[in-house]
């Protein structure tokens, strides 16, 4: 990214980010590229000597500011946690990026409590992230909202059902908020993505028997991480691979969902008014 377009992103989306999720993985990929270009990050996760090492390789690096902020997503009270731990820093990037199904069964193999968790987890928490740092982007005219989403959210998928339902909640918020916000400087995108090499993927697999669960070649974090930020303008949803535009602008990534998001919107408009 040349040097003009580091300042336009950090004019866009600083002087703070938010990456819920950071302490491994993907999460931990985009706070990387992130604090590369200047942006100062929260970093949020449950495992505080992950996230720990992570600031000190961040600060070292980029010479940025880090808070580290560990908490359990899946609380009632997370999200309010959350805003105030991040107080009156000026939050211009919310990346929802923790998510990953830490149970992988038949729906009625867990028990319903812990479907609750990853309930709150996919659906709450994100949707009063969303309000409240969003809220504070559409008040200063900028800002970006990404939301680290799966393929799943297409449709159900068996051994995945409450996953693929909470992963279609996430989608279909996300795509209204890009709806209202993308007049307001705000931009808001969905990345669902297929498998990617991260500790989860690979403990599910093993955990799951699969022949070469360790040895297999999946997406890398880091280019998982790379594409998200890169096309963040492009919302409201963008499936991993298929929907990324060979133009080198990628203008036309996730064309198929903006279309249809924009067809719906104007179409409803006629019924329920701008
Ligand atoms: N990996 C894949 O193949 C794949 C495929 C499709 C979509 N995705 C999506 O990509 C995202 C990242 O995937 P991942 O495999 O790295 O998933 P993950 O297990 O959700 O982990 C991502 C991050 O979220 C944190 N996290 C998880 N549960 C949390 C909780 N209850 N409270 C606070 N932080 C929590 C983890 O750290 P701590 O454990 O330290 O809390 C980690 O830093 C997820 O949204 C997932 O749905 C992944």
């Amino acid at each position: 990214m040349s040097e003009q377009n580091t300042l336009a992103f950090t004019k866009k989306y600083g002087p703070w980010a938010v990456i819920a999720g950071a302490s491994h993985g993907v999460g931990a990929a985009l706070a990387d590229q992130v604090a590369a270009k200047g942006l100062n990050c929260v970093l949020v996760a449950r495992r505080e000597d992950a996230l720990t090492d992570l600031k000190n390789q961040l600060v070292d690096r980029y010479g940025v500011e880090v808070l580290v902020v560990t908490l359990d997503l899946t609380l009632d009270d997370a999200a309010d946690r959350l805003v105030a731990a991040v107080a009156d820093r000026e939050v211009g990037l919310l990346i929802y990026n923790a998510g990953g199904d830490p149970y992988i069964t038949r729906f009625l193999d867990t028990p319903v409590e812990d479907w609750c968790k990853l309930l709150h987890l996919n659906t709450r928490t994100i949707m009063r992230c969303c309000h409240a740092f969003g809220g504070r982007m559409v008040a200063r005219g900028a800002g970006g909202v990404l939301l680290v989403g799966s393929q799943a959210a297409l449709g159900g998928v068996r051994k995945l059902a409450m996953y693929a339902a909470t992963k279609s909640f996430a989608m279909t918020l996300g795509e209204g908020l890009w709806a209202e916000w993308k007049g307001q400087g705000v931009d808001v995108l969905n990345l669902l993505i297929g498998t990617v090499d991260t500790p989860t993927m690979r403990d599910a697999m093993v955990r799951q028997g699969i022949a070469g669960a360790l040895t297999m070649q999946l997406a890398k974090a880091e280019d998982i991480a790379a594409i998200a930020l890169r096309e963040l303008p492009n919302g409201p949803t963008l499936i991993h691979p298929d929907d990324l535009a060979e133009s080198p602008t990628g203008s036309h990534s996730g064309l198929a969902r903006r279309e249809h998001v924009q067809r719906i919107s104007a179409e409803s408009a006629l019924f329920i008014g701008d």
